[in-house]
C-alpha cells in the first residue's frame, strides 16, 4: 500500500486512545473508516466528527470478547457493501496486578479480545482482500510483546502471540499481496492504565506518548512495508534488549521493576 488515500480502513478499538488516533488520522490521510468497539454512542460521535473532513466513516458497535463477534462484524460490513483495504486490530486490554487477582472469567475475555477476536478477524478479511487483490493488516501488539512481563502474565503472553501470529502471516501473504505489520506501542496516554489496573493506578503515574504520535508513526511504517515498529522514544530497547540477554536477566529486570512501579 502506497497510500492511504481512498482506501476503507476496518479500526477495531476505535472509541478511544490508539484506535481513535488511528481513525481520524487515516480520515485526515483520506481514508473512509470503519470503526468497531462497544461504546456506541462514543463511535458515532467520532463518527460524526470524522465526517466533517470529507471521508466516509461506518460505525459497527461490537464487543468483539463475545462468541461469534468477529462473524458477526465481518457479515455485517459484507452486507454494508463495504470492502476493507487494510484491518486495524487494534482493540485490547491488559490487567496489572498478581496473577491470581483476577478472575479467570477476565482472563477469558482478555484472550478473546486480543487474541481469538484478532486471529479470527484476519481469517476473515484477509480472503476478500486477496480476491481483490491486496490489502493490508496492523496487530497492535506492545512493547510487551518481546518479553515477560510479571504481573501482566497473561496480558504481555497475548501481545508476544499478536508479534508472532503477525510476523507468520506476514510471511504467509506476502507473495499474495496481503502486508502484515504489528504496531508495538509503548506506555501510551489512554484509558488503557486505568483499565489495567483499576484498584492500583494512583502508583503508576501518568504520562507515556500521545497516542495521535503513536498512530502516525504506525500508519508511517506500514506504508514503509515494515514488518513491525516499536514506537516512541526509548522504546526500541525492549526489541532488541531480549535478544542480547539471557532470559532470565530479562526476566528480572522487568519482574523487579514491575513489582517495585506496582508496590509489591
Ligand atoms: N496504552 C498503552 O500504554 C499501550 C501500550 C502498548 C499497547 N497498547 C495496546 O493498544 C491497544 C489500544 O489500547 P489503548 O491504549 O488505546 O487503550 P484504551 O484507550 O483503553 O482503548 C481500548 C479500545 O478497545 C476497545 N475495547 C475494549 N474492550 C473491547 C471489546 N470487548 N470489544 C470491542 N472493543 C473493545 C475500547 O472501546 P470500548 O470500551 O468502547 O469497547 C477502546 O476503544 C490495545 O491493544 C493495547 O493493548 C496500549
Amino acid at each position: 500500500m502506497k497510500s492511504y488515500t481512498d482506501k476503507t480502513v476496518l479500526v477495531t478499538g476505535a472509541s478511544s486512545g490508539i484506535g481513535l488516533a488511528i481513525a481520524a488520522s487515516l480520515a485526515r490521510r483520506g481514508a473512509d473508516v470503519i470503526l468497531t468497539a462497544r461504546s456506541t454512542e462514543t463511535l458515532n460521535d467520532v463518527a460524526a466528527g470524522i465526517k466533517e473532513t470529507g471521508v466516509n466513516a461506518h460505525v459497527f458497535p461490537e464487543d468483539l470478547s463475545q462468541p461469534g463477534a468477529a462473524e458477526r462484524l465481518h457479515a455485517a460490513v459484507t452486507l454494508a457493501g463495504l470492502e476493507v483495504d487494510l484491518l486495524v486490530n487494534n482493540a485490547g486490554y491488559g490487567r496489572w496486578g498478581d496473577f491470581g487477582e483476577f478472575d479467570r472469567a477476565d482472563y477469558g475475555q482478555m484472550i478473546r479480545l486480543n487474541i481469538t477476536a484478532l486471529t479470527e478477524l484476519c481469517h476473515l478479511f484477509i480472503p476478500d482482500m486477496i480476491a481483490r487483490g491486496g490489502g493490508g493488516v496492523i496487530n497492535v501488539g506492545s512493547t510487551a510483546s518481546f518479553l515477560p512481563v510479571p504481573y501482566a502474565a497473561v496480558y504481555s503472553a497475548s501481545k508476544a502471540y499478536v508479534l508472532l501470529l503477525s510476523d507468520a502471516l506476514r510471511f504467509e501473504y506476502a507473495q499474495r499481496g496481503v502486508s502484515i505489520m504489528t504496531l508495538c506501542p509503548g506506555a501510551t496516554d489512554s484509558n488503557f492504565r486505568a483499565v489495567a489496573a483499576t484498584k492500583l493506578s494512583a502508583n503508576l503515574g501518568h504520562g507515556g506518548d500521545a497516542p495521535t504520535a503513536v498512530a502516525d508513526e504506525g500508519l508511517d511504517a506500514f506504508l514503509r512495508d515494515k514488518s513491525y515498529v516499536v514506537t516512541g522514544k526509548g522504546n526500541k530497547k525492549f526489541a532488541w534488549l531480549p535478544r542480547l540477554l539471557s532470559r532470565d536477566r530479562v526476566l528480572n529486570m522487568v519482574g523487579h521493576n514491575f513489582r517495585k512501579r506496582l508496590g509489591r
